[in-house]
């Protein structure tokens, strides 16, 4: 035997025993470095067959090249075997029990005053108006000063208006907006502007934000009658019920004549329960004749023209429909109570 055939054996041996001993891939890939990289063990072997006679040189390249087959075999078989190991062992480990019950996933849905704010645009649009909006931070003219509510007018109180420093406002009803439209259009309007208002007030059946929904109707000949008609129409397609309507006399600064609009108990029917306080009616909104002075403040001929004008409580119709007795539920996004209108 020569130098190399006893190298080699010697070499061989080792091999297989570190190949089988490997117990990860990073090890394998160290042991076939060791014999098979630029500087490994067999490839200084294979170098080695330069320096020898042609006689010499075949047999011992050919046993050499043999054991190097046998080696890379051995690697590639003790690779694969280590993948399947690290392959088993991570699916035991990122086992999933396909038994246990999902998560799931919610779909949302439309908060209910939402829902009925769209019913009453839908409505309203049905019926010719058009959707308006105004800021709803405002100044005193608009609020106030141009409905004509002057400075000092008591119905100023009646209002619990936040205020900012610089003398703007929340505004405390959609109100404004009649300003801002017809300041913007000439009759004919005929408009509704649903949107947020604030008071500082807070209990069963009010929060300090809420929604209300104006009417506005300017054009020539437009009478009380008018007014009548259109909102109980309306109440009726609201709530889907031959609701009846009655108006009471009252006072708003910015309309003349003025009333408040009751109907008739959509709990009960009439006869009297909680919801009515046992009257069989509830209020449902403020309306009335465009007063004059509002007119005048938008350089709209008086003589020439008319109008009416209205405001709801959009979480009050919400509450009436879906028979939410505390207001404030609507508020706190408690997803039990939400998730009943879906
Ligand atoms: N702006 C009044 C309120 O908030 C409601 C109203 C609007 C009354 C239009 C008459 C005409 O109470």
């Amino acid at each position: 035997m020569t130098e190399t055939a006893v190298d080699l054996s010697s070499v061989v041996e080792r091999a297989r025993a570190d190949i089988s001993r490997s117990a990860s891939i990073d090890q394998l890939e160290q042991v076939r470095i060791r014999l098979l990289g630029k500087k490994g063990e067999i490839t200084a072997l294979l170098k080695s067959l330069g320096g020898m006679d042609p006689e010499e040189r075949r047999t011992a390249g050919a046993r050499i090249n043999e054991a190097k087959d046998e080696l890379l075999g051995a690697i590639e078989n003790k690779r694969a075997k280590l993948e399947e190991q690290a392959l088993a062992q991570q699916l035991a480990s990122d086992a999933v029990d396909v038994t246990l019950p999902g998560r799931g996933q919610r779909i949302g849905g439309l908060h209910p005053v939402t829902r009925v704010r769209r019913r009453i645009e839908q409505i309203f649009r049905s019926a010719g108006f058009e959707i308006a909006e105004g800021p709803e931070i405002e100044d005193d003219w608009h609020n106030f000063e141009a409905l004509n509510i002057p400075a000092n007018h008591p119905a100023r109180a009646m209002h619990d208006t936040f205020y900012f420093p610089d003398g703007r406002l929340l505004r405390t009803h959609t109100s404004p907006v009649q300003v801002r439209v017809m300041e913007r259009q000439k009759p004919p309007v005929r408009v509704i502007v649903p949107g947020r208002v604030y008071r500082c007030d807070s209990d069963m059946t009010h929060t300090p934000m809420f929604h209300q929904v104006e009417g506005l109707v300017v054009d020539e000949g437009i009478s009380f009658a008018n007014l009548k008609a259109i909102l109980h129409s309306f109440m009726k397609a609201l709530f889907e019920k031959d609701v009846k309507m009655r108006l009471r006399p009252s006072y708003f600064p910015f309309t003349e004549p003025s009333a408040e609009v009751d109907i008739s108990c959509v709990s009960c029917g009439g006869s009297g329960c909680r919801v009515c306080k046992n009257t069989g009616w509830v209020e449902v909104a403020g309306c009335g004749v465009v007063h004059p002075n509002v007119l005048r403040a938008v350089n709209i001929d008086t003589e020439r023209y008319t109008g009416y004008a209205f405001g709801m409580g959009i979480d009050r119709l919400t509450m009436l429909r879906y028979n939410v007795t505390d207001i404030r539920m609507y508020f706190e996004n408690d997803l039990r109570f939400l998730r009943q209108f879906a």
